[in-house]
């Protein structure tokens, strides 16, 4: 049963918006964590990511910002690829399917089933903007639903009352683009017989269940389908955005988005073959017999990855060219809320992991958002727990054990690993323990359960301080050195043990341990070992992870819900002792004239009552000296002095910049005294 290669993916995001925490946590993060480790295991494994870049997702946001598609999807396939980058995803390829790639192999799939006649041309009726010369996608078109009499109802499909209907009793439909009523013209389109391979797929479900233990919350969605029986499946759209439907009499129509994306996969392993200078090195991966192939998703593409895709490479197989490989598991995981709500853009309701990267370190996130991934059941972040993973386990755990091991090596045994000369049974334990740990871990991540192998590894961190804490170094360091050496000869170990369990998780810091200890990582099997030697000369040990103050997460609570800037606004409010330190004031005008080399500067001579000073003012586009001399304006009285053009100037003249950038000085009628305080 030996597999020579893996395969995996992640769901490729539409480039329609920023990814969000709950996409990490679905199809990202555990993704990564799972290559990360079987790249330490040494297997050879290839990594495949990249934008959806096709479907009404696409157009509508190009609808809303008035842009075409392509300047969507430029946008957010680098914002994207930049936000995983710094996440630490270790994709292999992050490509996209607007590649020529991707579109000669999407039309090599249709034309092939096309070809074996697989696929049934049928008619239907679907609602047209006459005005937008276009046919209208389900969610394009709003009405008020026949059953439940909800306004909003889409096409077929009312979100009220969950009601499925015919597009024809949708009551007042109107076309989102133009406001006005569609009709219901006729259009053919191309279908994908699923109902046909019910059979086998349920076979194929059931065998890999069987033999690779699938999912339960994944098992439960594809037995759903099954039971309410699989419906044949229009793989073409009218939409001018998309992969163009590749035969005669097709114009105007383009390829359903979900039967290119699952082939995205495909193509984006093509396009890395290219790049590695390997053409063929694809169909080693999708194409060998002993390669597996684990598809990371969010729950609501199960049924794309579990039921249409394996389809579509069941009749592909079932012609006469090269077979393609099926998932071997689906390890989907349900959803992740945002403080007890679901994202929402819109209400302003989550954070987008390129803005939270600026605020914190991306091994904080991976280690929180590992710590409660939604495996069997939608499960929700928080920044107070944010804060206590970062603070209680990262920093007071691990960093804590680590600092506080490297620290006394470097000041009682010159920076190196010092002698196992006498190693006691509390010490042969830990050195045990930490041996015990590479199959432990192994077992639950070869089985995805990632979250419960994070907590064993922590558990180490844990036990390691136990143990430091138990041996007392500060004390055997004067009563009996050879045994304190022991005790931090096995803690370094433990250690290096660390750094490499936690490299799949916390990548960023993993990197820093290692270079603390002047080590490089090895094969997970052997990371339990005794890895670094006596005399082993060891780096200076460097701040591992900094803890977050509460301020920074109640800043973060309190901006939940509140549009950008909103919470700004609240802290930019002074007191009126504040105001009262600008001491503004009347002051006449008494001289004005122009600097020469300048055009927007007015030198002023301004009469408080009690002084004259002068103020070097930049209003000279909105008034000639003439116009200014005699006018009692405001001032602020109490500016610190400075030089314009060489020439100082002492306060500055309140004015108002109008809608078409003209300058209004404010200014009081001769009735005000000089010197004046306006307040
Ligand atoms: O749900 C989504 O964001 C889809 N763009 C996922 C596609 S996964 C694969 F098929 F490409
Ligand atoms: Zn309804």
């Amino acid at each position: 049963m030996s597999t020579e290669k893996i395969l995996v993916t992640s769901a490729l995001p539409y480039a329609n918006g920023p990814i969000h925490l709950g996409h990490l946590s679905g199809a990202y993060l555990p993704a990564d964590i799972y290559v990360r480790y079987q790249r330490l295991k040494g297997r050879d494994i290839l990594f495949i990511g990249g934008s959806d870049e096709h479907g009404v997702p696409i157009t509508i946001s190009a609808d809303k910002e008035h842009v075409s598609p392509k300047v969507i999807i430029d946008r957010y396939h680098e914002l994207n690829k930049k936000a995983f980058e710094q996440f630490g995803m270790s994709f292999d390829i992050y490509s996209r399917t607007s590649l020529p790639i991707h579109h000669e192999t999407s039309k090599e799939f249709f034309l092939e089933f096309y070809n074996r006649g697989i696929l049934n041309k049928t008619k239907s009726l679907q609602f047209y903007d006459e005005k937008a010369k276009m046919f209208l996608p389900d969610r394009y078109v709003e009405g008020t639903c026949p059953n439940c009499g909800a306004e909003g109802a889409r096409s077929d499909e009312c979100e009220n009352c969950g009601a499925l209907y015919d597009p024809n009793s949708l009551k007042d439909p109107k076309s989102k683009i133009t406001g006005q009523t569609p009709v219901l013209k006729e259009t053919s389109h191309w279908f994908f017989p699923l109902g046909k391979y019910q059979e086998k797929l349920e076979k194929y479900v059931d065998e890999m269940n069987k033999k690779y233990g699938w999912k339960d919350n994944v098992l439960q969605y594809c037995r759903g389908w099954f039971k309410s029986g699989l419906q044949d499946r229009a793989v073409t759209r009218d939409l001018d955005w998309g992969i163009k439907v590749p035969v005669e009499g097709a114009e105007g129509k383009v390829l359903y988005v979900w039967f290119d994306a699952v082939l995205g996969y495909i193509s984006a392993t093509k396009e890395l073959s290219i790049q590695l200078g390997k053409k063929d090195l694809w169909r080693e991966y999708w194409q060998g017999k002993d390669t597996k192939y684990v598809a990371f998703i969010g729950k609501d593409n199960v049924v794309f990855h579990c039921i249409v895709f394996p389809a579509m490479l069941m009749a592909w197989n079932e012609g006469d060219k090269e077979k393609y490989i099926l998932p071997q598991n689906v390890p989907a995981n349900e959803f992740l809320n945002f403080e007890g709500k679901k994202f929402s853009k819109s209400r302003n309701w989550g954070i987008d992991v390129i803005d939270f990267l600026k605020l914190f370190p991306a091994d904080s996130l991976r280690y929180a958002l590992v710590s409660n991934l939604p495996e069997t059941r939608d499960s929700d972040f928080q920044w107070k727990e944010f804060q206590a993973r970062n603070n209680s386990e990262l920093a007071d755990i691990l960093g804590n054990f680590i600092n506080r091991t490297l620290t006394f090596v470097h000041k009682h045994f010159e920076g190196k690993v010092p002698q196992k000369v006498k190693l006691e049974s509390i010490d042969e334990e830990m050195l045990k323990l930490i041996a015990s740990y590479p199959a432990k871990v192994s077992a639950l991540l070869e089985r995805y359960k990632i979250k419960d192998s994070v907590q064993e590894v922590m558990n180490l961190a844990r036990a390691a301080n136990k143990y430091f804490n138990d041996s007392e170094p500060w004390k055997t360091v004067k009563a009996d050195k050879e045994k304190c050496a022991a005790t931090l000869y096995v803690s370094l170990q433990t250690i290096y043990t660390l750094a490499e369990l936690l490299e799949p998780v916390i990548p960023f810091a993993s990197g820093k341990i290692f270079k603390m200890l002047n080590a490089e990582k090895t094969l997970w099997d052997k990371c339990g070992e005794e890895n670094l030697p006596a005399g082993h000369i060891l780096n200076k040990p460097d701040i591992l992870f900094v803890k977050i103050e509460d301020e920074v997460i109640e800043k973060q609570i309190n901006s939940l819900g509140k549009a950008p800037g909103e919470e700004e606004k609240e802290d930019d409010s002074i007191s009126i002792d504040d105001f009262l330190k600008a001491q503004l004031k009347v002051a006449k005008v008494i001289s004005a004239e122009n600097i020469p080399k300048s055009e927007k500067l007015l030198k002023l001579k301004v009469d408080l009552g009690n002084e004259e000073r002068q103020i070097i003012a930049g209003i000279a586009k909105s008034y000639t000296p003439a116009d200014i001399l005699g006018k009692n304006v405001v001032i602020v009285a109490n500016l610190k002095p400075a030089k314009l053009m060489g020439l100082e100037s002492r306060g500055m003249v309140l004015a108002v910049e109008t809608k078409d950038g003209k300058l209004n000085v404010l200014n009081v009628d001769d009735s005000v005294e000089k010197g004046a305080r306006v307040r």
